[in-house]
């Protein structure tokens, strides 16, 4: 029986992850789940799984969810980063699963990773802003970071029995999201509900609004160049709208090995959960026959200049990933709220890039503290 904790239970990835539970009751068991504040979801939860333990970020929500507990329940009810860090480092967990969103993810992901737990990884954000430190950490801790990402899953199982000093290149595929094939003159005026209609994923508002400013394929770079260990360039992009190539690797003997499958997060997240082994399920089979055509294209970096940005980033180094990280995370909730539009994404990453005198190996505080710096500098240019 593996024992997972769940940073953001009521996510997206975090329900999924409960759906694979659901289908293997005898493998699993979850020992803690946790949201921001979506309360009536995680007393669901809380009711079907029996955690032991529950962990609300929201001071007050927690309070909430606290009186909505039947008392035949027995639960500890935490709260803020403290009980993020809590149920992230319990002694009787195998495994983290980081669903929730955004790089509030570090800090519990580097406290699981002090606790010798191994990481199934959702949360790219965590990687992008501070993925030297995290990987040297899980080296130093012998932790496991295993990849939730489709793309990087399907990396992932290529390389499986390979050697790592053999990958001549990583391809990362990308369905191109929302906005595929259109110019920047069609775009200017696009507004948050076009942006959040992902044609082949279902997913949370933030990486649907990235995915529609390809930023998350810029995430995704980055996040590959820290996990696989490989060079900037290294990494190419290839635009594949029908999501059925997850991703590949290119060896240096010219061959290339890929991961197909339905587009079904679950699939991911039960390999990360499982992995080395693979377990039976009910989820969909591919039939290569009914989808008939793979298509590729090269991504549009002038119309997705969010990509190009991901990349130089990666290229500078130290730590303007986390500032690029953080300013998305700043400008996407902006975008939302239709404080900014569309290139303004873009725009305002550039220039607080500029304005940023960066650390080469940052520690976890200087991390944070440049994350402080980059969300405030974005405030004051959306004013
Ligand atoms: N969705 C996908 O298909 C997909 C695929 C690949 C990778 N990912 C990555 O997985 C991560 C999660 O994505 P998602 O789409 O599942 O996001 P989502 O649907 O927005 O869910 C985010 C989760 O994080 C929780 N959360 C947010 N802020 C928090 C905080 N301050 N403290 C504690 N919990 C907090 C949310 O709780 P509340 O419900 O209370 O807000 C929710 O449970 C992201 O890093 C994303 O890039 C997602």
């Amino acid at each position: 029986m593996k024992k997972i904790s769940i940073l953001g239970s009521t996510g997206s990835i975090g329900k999924q992850t409960l759906d694979v539970v659901r289908e293997h009751k005898d493998k699993f068991e979850v020992i803690a789940i946790s949201a921001n504040s979506s309360v009536e979801l995680l007393l669901e939860q809380i009711k079907e799984f029996k955690p032991k333990y529950v962990a609300v970020y929201n001071e007050d929500a927690a309070q909430k969810l606290k009186t909505m507990i039947p008392s035949d329940i027995n639960i500890k009810v935490l709260s803020g980063m403290e009980g993020l860090k809590t149920i992230s480092s319990l002694p009787e967990i195998d495994v983290l699963l980081t669903a929730i969103v955004g790089m509030i993810g570090l800090v519990p992901t580097l406290e699981a990773i002090k606790h010798k737990k191994d990481i199934a990884l959702a949360n790219k954000e965590t990687l992008v802003c501070a993925g030297k430190l995290v990987m040297s950490e899980a080296k130093k801790n012998g932790v496991k970071i295993l990849p939730v990402d489709s793309e990087h899953s399907a990396i992932f199982q290529s390389l499986n029995g390979e050697n790592y000093k053999e990958i001549e290149k990583i391809i990362l595929t990308a369905s191109g999201g929302p906005f595929r094939g259109k110019k920047k003159e069609e775009l200017l005026n696009v507004t948050k509900n076009e942006a959040l209609k992902h044609p082949n994923w279902s997913m949370g508002r933030k990486i649907s609004i990235d995915s529609s400013t390809l930023m998350n394929k810029g995430l995704e770079v980055i996040e590959a160049k820290w996990l696989f260990d490989v060079e900037v360039d290294q990494i190419d992009v290839v635009v594949h709208p029908q999501s059925i190539i997850h991703s590949m690797v290119q060896f240096n003997d010219s061959s290339v090995i890929a991961q197909l499958g339905c587009p079904d997060m679950r699939l991911p997240i039960q390999y990360a959960l499982t992995y080395p082994e693979r377990l039976e399920n009910s989820f969909e089979r591919l039939d290569l026959t009914k989808i008939a055509t793979l298509t590729f294209e090269e991504p549009d970096l002038e119309t997705f200049p969010c990509l190009k940005l991901a990349y130089d980033t990666l290229k500078m180094g130290g730590t303007y990933s986390a500032v690029l990280n953080s300013a998305n995370e700043v400008l996407v909730e902006a975008f939302l709220e239709d404080k900014i539009g569309f290139y303004d994404i873009p725009k305002y990453i550039k220039e607080t890039l500029d304005a940023h005198d960066s650390i080469e190996n940052p520690t976890l505080e200087e991390i944070l503290e440049v994350d402080r710096w980059t969300r405030e500098y974005v405030k004051s240019l959306i004013q």
